[in-house]
């Protein structure tokens, strides 16, 4: 798949590394000539404007912190015909006015009916390794479009999640609270990052 990241920092860039043996990566940056771009160049990355990667992707990730969603969303033509997987999380930044999470305002704000809401819930050590010795960590997915939600799926698959159906967008505040309360624990609860939620069945 073609597949376009908005962000380089610590989550584009461990998810653009793990999905690109399979798939045609881009990380969209704001200056794709900058040191940082040029050092991800050279480990191998496709890089270009945020503009030009949503172009060439059928799939687009978002992975800027919650204060640049906004403009970065309304600043970038045609999303209203692509998936988009919302990895963000408003912690400081609050949840969008009129909004009951990031993710319904990147629907409003992009036109797209298949955003999704996934990669969220846990850090980023958890999505580099999602294995406690023999158990694999899932990652709830929420969205309104089967299709969306299915092909994301096999994306937290290849990162080496469990993938979890969570129900249409209108849940993706549970997954955004859930963010927030793994970011209480590991650092304000003095549990550290190498901890994660499991669902469990019986
Ligand atoms: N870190 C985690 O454990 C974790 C886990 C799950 C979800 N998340 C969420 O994932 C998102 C990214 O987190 P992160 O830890 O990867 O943050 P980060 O390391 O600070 O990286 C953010 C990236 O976004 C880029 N960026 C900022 N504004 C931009 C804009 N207007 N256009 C294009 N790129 C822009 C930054 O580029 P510059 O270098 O140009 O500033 C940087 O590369 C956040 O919303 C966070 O809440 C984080």
């Amino acid at each position: 798949m073609n597949i376009a990241i908005i962000g380089a920092g610590n989550i584009g860039e461990c998810l653009g590394r793990k999905w690109k043996p399979n798939h045609n990566v881009i990380l969209g940056v704001r200056d794709p000539e900058s040191e940082k771009s040029t050092a991800l160049a050279g480990k191998g990355f496709n890089i270009g404007t945020v503009q030009n990667a949503a172009d060439r992707a059928e799939i687009v990730v978002l992975a800027v912190p919650a204060s640049a969603v906004e403009s970065v969303v309304k600043g970038t033509r045609g999303l209203a015909n692509k998936i988009i997987i919302d990895v963000t999380n408003p912690i400081s930044t609050p949840v969008p006015e009129g909004f009951q999470s990031m993710a319904e305002a990147v629907a409003e704000w992009s036109g797209s009916s298949k955003v999704v809401k996934t990669f969220n819930q846990t850090g980023s050590a958890n999505l580099e390794n999602p294995k406690y010795g023999d158990i694999v960590l899932d990652t709830l997915i929420c969205g309104d479009d089967d299709e969306a939600k299915s092909k994301a799926a096999a994306l937290g698959k290849e990162l080496g999640f469990e993938p979890v159906d969570a129900g249409g967008l209108d849940n993706a505040s549970l997954l955004e609270s859930m963010a927030k309360l793994w970011v209480t624990l590991a650092f304000f609860k003095g549990k550290g990052p190498e901890i994660a939620f499991k669902l469990l069945k019986r």
